[in-house]
């Protein structure tokens, strides 16, 4: 069988799929169509993310050379991804993350709670305005992480619209699976947006330190950033902090639409939202796939691994690994333990990823308290490509 991560099967029952490509091709196979070493396995797939010697993070030089001719703004757009850590390898990566993992401790996180729950609130209240139909993936989904990371930066989430149309623009380049491909235009309007807003913003904290998480960005006593690397930290944020925790948000309310059963059982059981959430990351996180690029020539699972070749950690397969998940097809809101790798593992571990945890605990909760009946009016079936999955609407009824 000819591996495509990204075919429709692949997506709707990953399980099954992944069960076949490995009994077929192994854990650790080469894909003509990916042109990459392709990791299938829950133990290759981790292994892969802590062994960051011998795997790079690194493609600025992808993207440099799809720079090279550009215009001045596309080419600002590529020196912000520099402080893209998830791009770097250390030390970079080093000194890009040690600020911001100030800023995301356990402690830091939870101290957000009541503040992300009234801006759900606040949500929720304009769902029951709408009445009729609503497509919670426009209403709901979409604006409250980007709501909430506005607020924890300290930006006016007033602005979201615009700065989601500008990350849209920008994941053009980051997502590219050829950079050298991207248009132009929406790339670099996109970059010279975001320094104009960021700028205005990093200036103000430098004046008067309100505390945000920009604040502490800007006044870590960490390795001084240069403007343009904060400016590009902050994108990588507000990117990070909305793209993601909204898919995650759009692919469990369409399961739940699907699944009255669960929707019930939840409503009853509110103590189980922690391994439910974490079970959700398993079964619909927003990352499909991870690359790599092979630093040294080196021996894998029987495979000889060449340096500059390309590896995808397959975070989709691997959660559906028999031997690491019981009945891996099916969703337990009690599994526990869940080592699911949604959120990456080893040295570039999702900083982000206890804010999502809690955004998506606090959103999906309290939905269902609120309306104690929420029923599908249109669910697409769920789109996806090779990285992850694509946006769709979910209309529901809610009562
Ligand atoms: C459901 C939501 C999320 C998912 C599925 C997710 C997934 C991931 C994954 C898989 C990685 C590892 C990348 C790699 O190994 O190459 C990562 C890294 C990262 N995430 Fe998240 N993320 C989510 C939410 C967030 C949020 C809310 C933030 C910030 C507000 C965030 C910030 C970051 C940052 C800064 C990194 C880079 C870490 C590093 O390279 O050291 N993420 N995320």
């Amino acid at each position: 069988m000819e591996l495509d991560l990204g075919c429709e099967e692949a997506i709707r029952d990953p399980a099954g799929y992944f069960a076949r490509a490995r009994e077929a091709g192994g854990d650790l196979q080469w894909s003509e169509r990916h042109r990459a070493w392709v990791a299938l396995s829950h133990a290759g797939v981790s292994d892969g993310f802590r062994d960051s010697e011998r795997l790079s993070s690194d493609r600025m030089g992808t993207f440099e050379r799809a720079a090279r001719g550009r215009s001045e703004a596309f080419q600002r757009a590529v020196e912000m991804l520099h402080a893209w850590l998830n791009f770097r390898d250390p030390p970079a990566h080093t000194r890009l993350r040690e600020p911001l993992a100030r800023a995301f401790t356990p402690r830091a996180v939870s101290g957000l709670e009541g503040r992300i729950a009234r801006i759900v609130e606040e949500r929720l209240d304009a769902l029951a305005r709408i009445g009729g139909p609503v497509d919670l993936s426009a209403e709901f989904a979409r604006p409250l992480p980007a709501l909430v990371i506005a607020a924890i930066l300290g930006v006016d989430g007033e602005e979201r619209e615009r700065f989601q149309e500008w990350s849209d623009d920008l994941a053009r380049l980051v997502f590219s699976l050829e950079p050298r491909r991207v248009e132009d235009g929406p790339v670099g309007e996109a970059a010279e947006a975001f320094m104009g807003f960021f700028a205005r913003h990093i200036e103000r904290e430098r004046r008067e330190p309100t505390g945000s998480l920009l604040s502490l960005v800007v006044h870590s006593p960490a390795g001084k950033l240069s403007p343009v690397e904060l400016v590009g930290l902050c994108t990588l944020l507000l990117f990070g902090g909305h793209e993601t925790t909204t898919t995650l948000l759009i692919n469990t309310l369409a399961t739940l639409l699907e699944r009255p059963d669960l929707q019930a059982w939840l409503r009853a059981n509110p103590g189980a939202w922690d391994t439910a959430v974490e079970e959700f990351m398993r079964v619909g996180g927003p990352a499909r796939t991870m690359p790599r690029k092979v630093k040294v020539t080196h021996e894998r699972d029987g495979r000889l691994l060449r340096a500059g070749e390309n590896v995808f950690l397959c975070i989709a397969a691997a959660n559906h690994d028999p031997e690491v998940f019981a009945h891996p097809g099916e969703i337990d809101p009690l599994r526990d333990p869940n080592p699911q790798l949604g959120f990456g593992w080893g040295l570039h571990v999702c900083l982000g990823a206890n804010l999502a945890r809690l955004e998506a605990r606090l959103a999906l909760r309290m939905l269902l308290e609120r309306f104690p009946r929420v029923e599908p009016v249109a669910v697409p079936p769920i789109r996806g490509g090779v990285m992850g999955f694509g946006r769709r609407p979910v209309v529901a009824r809610l009562g």
